[in-house]
C-alpha cells in the first residue's frame, strides 16, 4: 500500500477520491459495530471509517489493534455525518471509508498519555526513558521542527553574508582555564589524554590567521558543568568569527541574525538595534549580568543615606567600603513566613549575614531596624523606591557585588512570587533583548589569589584602557559583550587579542601563568599569530537555549531530541556504564572507586 496523502492533507475539496494513508492509531472508537480511527502522521490526523460487519476478514484483524499500533488504509473520502465535523482540524470536514486495511505493527500499551496535557503531568524520568514515545507528541515534535527551522534560517543567514561553515575537531586537547573538560584516552599515546573541545574558540582564531576571514559553524560544545534547566553537557552553539570586525559589526550582525530567526520561525519582528547596558549599569540596577527587563523592581543604592545611620550593620558596612542597596519588591507584603525564610537562606547562600526586611502596612512601617531610621532617612526610601502600603522592602549590606547578587536573586524571586499571586504578568513573547558590554576583562579570584580572565583569555582590552594591565588590571574594561533576552544569556564573545605580544603578556604578566605553561597549552596560538594575524572577534549564541526561548520553555531539554538528565544520564539507552576490564587495560586506565 502506498501512501497518496498525508494526514493533514484531505479535505472537502478531495470529496470522491482514493486515498491511501499511513501512520500510527491515534484513538479507536467503537460506535456500534463501526470503527472509528484516528490515525496520525507526523502532519496531523485524518479520521478513518471501517465497517467489519460487512467484512469478517477486516474484523478479525481490527480485534488486535491498540492506539500507537503503525497500520496502512485505502478507502474513499467522504464527507463526514451533518454535525460530526471537527472545525478544529484542517481534515475536520471529511473521513476517509477505509475498505482496507494493513497492520505494520500492534503497539503495547504506553505508559504515559501522549497528548500535551496528559503528557506534561507525568515525570520527565518517565519521558527520557520512553524518549522516543515522547517525541510522538505534538509539542515535542513542533519543538524539533522548529529547532530544524531555526538552524536552518540561521545557514541561510551566514550563507548569505559570505560567511563559510568549517568543521574543527571535537577532540581538542586539555585547555584547563575554561570550564571543567571531558578527557578522551589516547589508546596509542600510553598516559596521554583528548579533551573533548568546550568550544571552537582556537581553532576559529587559527581560521583567521589562515585568511578565512568570515567563518561560522553550528557547532557541538562538551562541559563538565553540573546541569541545570539551561544547561547540558553537550550542548550547540553557533559559533562565528570574522576579520577586520568592531564590536559595532558583530552588534549588527547579529541583531540581523536574530531578526531573520524571529521572522522566519516566529512571524514575529524584533526592533533593532538593541538597547546596550554597562555590566556595572546592569549589576546596579539589575544584581545580575543578564537582567530580565520585562518587568521593574529595580534595585537602589542608598549608601550614601546609610553611611552614618544608628543602625550598626549599615554604618559599618559603609565605613568598610561595603555599600546599602534595598529592592523594593512591590505589593508584595503578603509574603507567608516560609517564603520569608526561603528568602533569607537564598540571600544567606549567597553570603548575605542577614536579611533585613521592612513590611508596609497600613500606613505603618513594621521592622526591628525601623526605630534605628530617622524621618529623612525613611523619607528618602519612601521617595526613591516609591514605598507604598502593601509593599515590602529588602536590604542587603555588604561588599558591592555581593549585595547585587543577593537582591538581584530577590528581586528575581519576588517576581516569581508576584506572579503566583497574579500580581504580575511575565510574558514568554514579550521579547526583551539587550547587549551587556564593558565588563571587567580580568576578575580577582580570592581563592586563588590571582587575576582570572572574566571570560576567556584571548578578549582584547578597551584601546584607552590598556595602559592599566599592569597598574590596575580591574580598572580595564574588556570589549566583551553578552547578548541578553528575558534574563538568559544566549550568547557572548568578543573582540580578540591579535597581537602575539599583548598576549602572551595577558597570559603571563597579568593571569601569573608560568611561562612553560604558556608555552605548552597556547605556544601553537602564539606562534601562528607571529605569522600575520588579522584584527578579528566573534560571538557565540547557545542554539539550544534560543530555541527554548522561541518554544516559550524554560528547559533546554525540551528543545534538545535526546538530552541528559539532571544528573548527566540518559535513561533511555542507559549510560554512562562501566567498561570491560580489557577496554580499560587497552587505554591504560585503572579505576579508583570512591570510598
Ligand atoms: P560561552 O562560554 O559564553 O562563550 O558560550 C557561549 C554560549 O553558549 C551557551 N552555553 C550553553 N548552553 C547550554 N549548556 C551549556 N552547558 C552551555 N554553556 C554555554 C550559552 C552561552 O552564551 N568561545 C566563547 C564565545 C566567543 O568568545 O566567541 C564561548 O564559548 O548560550
Ligand atoms: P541584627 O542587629 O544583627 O540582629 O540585625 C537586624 C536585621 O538586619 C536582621 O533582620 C538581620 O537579618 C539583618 N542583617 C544583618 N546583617 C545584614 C546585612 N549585612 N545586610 C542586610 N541585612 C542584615
Amino acid at each position: 500500500m502506498k501512501r497518496t496523502h498525508h494526514c493533514a492533507q484531505l479535505t472537502s475539496a478531495d470529496l470522491g477520491a482514493t486515498a491511501s494513508l499511513v501512520g500510527w492509531v491515534d484513538t479507536i472508537r467503537d460506535q456500534g459495530g463501526i470503527i472509528f480511527i484516528d490515525l496520525r502522521d507526523r502532519k496531523g490526523i485524518t479520521q478513518v471509517k471501517l465497517e467489519p460487519t460487512t467484512n469478517a476478514a477486516l474484523a478479525e484483524q481490527l480485534k488486535h489493534l491498540k492506539p500507537e499500533s503503525v497500520i496502512g488504509i485505502s478507502g474513499t473520502v467522504a464527507r463526514r455525518p451533518e454535525g460530526t465535523a471537527n472545525p478544529s482540524l484542517p481534515t475536520g470536514e471529511v473521513e476517509v471509508d477505509a475498505t482496507s486495511l494493513e497492520i505494520h505493527n500492534i503497539a503495547d500499551t504506553p505508559p504515559f498519555p501522549l497528548d500535551d496535557v496528559g503528557g506534561d503531568k507525568v515525570n520527565e524520568d518517565l519521558r527520557l526513558t520512553y524518549r522516543y514515545l515522547d517525541l510522538r507528541r505534538p509539542k515535542m515534535r513542533k519543538n524539533l521542527l522548529v529547532r530544524h527551522r531555526a538552524a536552518k534560517s540561521i545557514r541561510d543567514y551566514f550563507d548569505a553574508q559570505e560567511f563559510i561553515e568549517v568543521e574543527t575537531p571535537a577532540l581538542f586537547k586539555s585547555t584547563p582555564e575554561g570550564a571543567r573538560e571531558y578527557l578522551v584516552p589516547s589508546r596509542i599515546h600510553a598516559g596521554q589524554f583528548y579533551a573533548l573541545s568546550q568550544s571552537p574558540q582556537q581553532f576559529k582564531q587559527i581560521l583567521m590567521v589562515a585568511g578565512v576571514e568570515k567563518y561560522f559553524q553550528i557547532a557541538r560544545c562538551f562541559r563538565d558543568e553540573d546541569l541545570r534547566a539551561d544547561r547540558q553537557m553537550e550542548f550547540t552553539q553557533v559559533d562565528v568569527e570574522a576579520s577586520f570586525v568592531t564590536r559595532e559589526d558583530i552588534y549588527a550582525l547579529f541583531e540581523g541574525m536574530l531578526k531573520k530567526v524571529w521572522k522566519d520561525v516566529l512571524d514575529v519582528d524584533i526592533p533593532t538595534p538593541f538597547l546596550r547596558m554597562p555590566f556595572v549599569d546592569a549589576m546596579n540596577r539589575f544584581g545580575v549580568d543578564k537582567p530580565d527587563l520585562r518587568f521593574g523592581l529595580e534595585l537602589v543604592d542608598f549608601s550614601d543615606t546609610f553611611k552614618n545611620s544608628a543602625f550598626k550593620v549599615f554604618q559599618a558596612t559603609v565605613a568598610g567600603g561595603g555599600v546599602i542597596k534595598a529592592l523594593n519588591a512591590k505589593g508584595l507584603s503578603d509574603i507567608t513566613q516560609g517564603e520569608t525564610k526561603s528568602f533569607e537562606d537564598i540571600a544567606k547562600s549567597l553570603g548575605a549575614k542577614g536579611l533585613a526586611y521592612i513590611k508596609v502596612e497600613g500606613g505603618e512601617w513594621k521592622s526591628p531596624i525601623v526605630k534605628f531610621f530617622t524621618d529623612a532617612e525613611k523619607a528618602e526610601l519612601t521617595k526613591r523606591l516609591n514605598v507604598e502600603d502593601g509593599d515590602i522592602i529588602f536590604f542587603a549590606a555588604a561588599p558591592w557585588e555581593k549585595a547585587c547578587a543577593i537582591l538581584g536573586r530577590l528581586r528575581l524571586e519576588s517576581a516569581a512570587l508576584l506572579q503566583k499571586r497574579g500580581k504580575l504578568t511575565l510574558r514568554s513573547d514579550d521579547w526583551k533583548f539587550l547587549w551587556v558590554v564593558d565588563f571587567p576583562l580580568m576578575t580577582y579570584d580570592e581563592a586563588e589569589n590571582r587575576y582570572v580572565a572574566t571570560h576567556h583569555p584571548f578578549t582584547a582590552p578597551v584601546a584607552e584602557d590598556a595602559q592599566f594591565l599592569d597598574s590596575n588590571p580591574k580598572a580595564v574594561r574588556g570589549q566583551h559583550y553578552d547578548v541578553v533576552l528575558n534574563g538568559m544569556e544566549l550568547g557572548g564573545g568578543s573582540i580578540r587579542i591579535h597581537q602575539p605580544a599583548l598576549q602572551k603578556k595577558v597570559f603571563e604578566d597579568v593571569l601569573k601563568i608560568p611561562q612553560d605553561v604558556v608555552e605548552s597549552r597556547f605556544g601553537y596560538m602564539l606562534k601562528a599569530f607571529t605569522y600575520g594575524a588579522p584584527p578579528h572577534g566573534g560571538i557565540a549564541f547557545g542554539l539550544d537555549r534560543m530555541v527554548a526561548l522561541l518554544c516559550g520553555t524554560t528547559s533546554i531539554r525540551d528543545v534538545i531530541a535526546f538530552p541528559k538528565t539532571q544528573k548527566g544520564q540518559d535513561l533511555m539507552a542507559q549510560s554512562p556504564t562501566p567498561v570491560t576490564e580489557r577496554q580499560l587495560k587497552e587505554l591504560h586506565i585503572g579505576v579508583v572507586m570512591p570510598e
